[in-house]
């Protein structure tokens, strides 16, 4: 830490300061920007008249000399920003929870990869699960490509289901599936679970209803030279009479109706089978409702399970999240 020059701003016009001095090329990006109650410190270089006078026009500030920190580590949106912004990144495209462009500037300024940055209008809806988007900044498009576990996946983001926090949901049923078993994946969306599985030397049935879920599946077969799978298009609930006693492995990720097509994924799982199943559960009761619908369907169809794991998945709203239960299938 060495003392060096640098601009005291009010926070509020900090992302506006940074860019004008990017421009200007006398931001100091060996340093770390300071913050203190309602302002912002920016680390610059030799400001000259010329750089001040222009900076002047934006409003005002102080040239003073800090302590500033080593820049050790890569500028974060929140650097940059000053607060939070909530988003997350798919292939090049940026999903921001407001159409903010500052903070679609400064997403833009920290993930060189990112393209696009979109803003949802509607909340996951329909029987596709899929949502509506406005443009902030950058390309219009909702089209990317996103790598996971070292698959490429095409996503329509507005056309079919993606999001990539169910990543180390769906690394953890990759590995608990066998070379040679057989999976039946009956909400599939763009493949995520199915193909990531298929990778691993599973035979793979995947369904789903949306069509266009199922064209950029077929897509992402092809795009990861990934034979061992079967894409259905379809409602999985028309599945079991033709898949009874199939599969080692039955995935169920459709958390807000999956408990309708229990009885469905219990007739398609072998003896000894295991079911993935997703639900969205309240915080006072994870498990319990969800335990009891399996334990249900079970009996209707003169079966029992026997439960193998539950978890939370992710947190999906105030005390809501989104849980797993995996149950082994014991037929009569
Ligand atoms: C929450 S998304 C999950 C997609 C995928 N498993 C993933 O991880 O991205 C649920 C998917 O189920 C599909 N779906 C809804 N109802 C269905 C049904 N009755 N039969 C088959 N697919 C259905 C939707 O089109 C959607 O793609």
């Amino acid at each position: 830490m060495a003392s060096s020059p640098g601009l005291k701003v009010h926070r509020s016009r900090g992302e506006t300061f940074r860019r004008r001095l990017v421009e200007l090329g006398v931001f100091d990006r060996d340093r770390k920007i300071m913050s203190e109650g309602d302002h912002l410190y920016l680390p610059v270089l030799d400001l000259g008249r010329e750089a001040a006078e222009d900076l002047a026009s934006l409003g005002d500030f102080e040239v003073v000399v800090k302590d500033f920190e080593d820049a050790g580590r890569k500028e974060t949106v929140e650097d940059l920003l000053g607060r939070r912004a909530h988003f997350e990144v798919v292939g090049d495209v940026a999903i921001l929870d407001s159409p903010d462009r500052e903070n679609a500037a400064a997403i833009m300024t920290v993930h060189k990869n990112v393209n696009t940055v979109i803003s949802p209008l509607t909340p996951v809806e329909g029987e596709y699960r899929t949502r509506r988007f406005q443009h902030v900044a950058g390309e219009r498009k909702t089209v990317t490509v996103h790598k996971e576990h070292g698959l490429r996946y095409r996503i329509d983001l507005e056309n079919a289901y993606f999001t990539p926090r169910l990543g180390t949901e769906r690394l953890r049923i990759a590995k608990l599936v066998r070379p040679g078993d057989v999976v039946f994946d009956m909400f599939a969306g763009v493949g995520p679970f199915a193909l990531s599985i298929a990778k691993r030397g599973a035979k793979v049935v995947a369904v789903d209803k949306n069509p266009e879920a199922v064209r950029l599946m077929r897509e992402n077969a092809r795009l990861n030279r990934i034979d061992e799978i079967e894409i259905l298009e379809g409602d999985a609930s028309t599945m079991a009479e033709r898949y009874e006693n199939f599969a080692d492995h039955v995935i169920m990720n459709l958390p807000h109706t999956a408990h309708d097509f229990l009885e469905h994924a219990i007739r398609i799982a072998k003896d000894g089978g295991v079911v993935h199943y997703y639900a969205i559960a309240p915080e006072e009761d994870l498990y319990g409702r969800d335990t009891a619908f399996v334990e249900e369907a079970a009996l209707a169809l003169g079966a029992k399970i026997r439960i193998l794991f539950c978890g939370i998945v992710r947190s999906y709203a105030p005390h809501k999240y989104n849980v797993v239960i995996d149950f082994e299938v014991l037929k009569p």
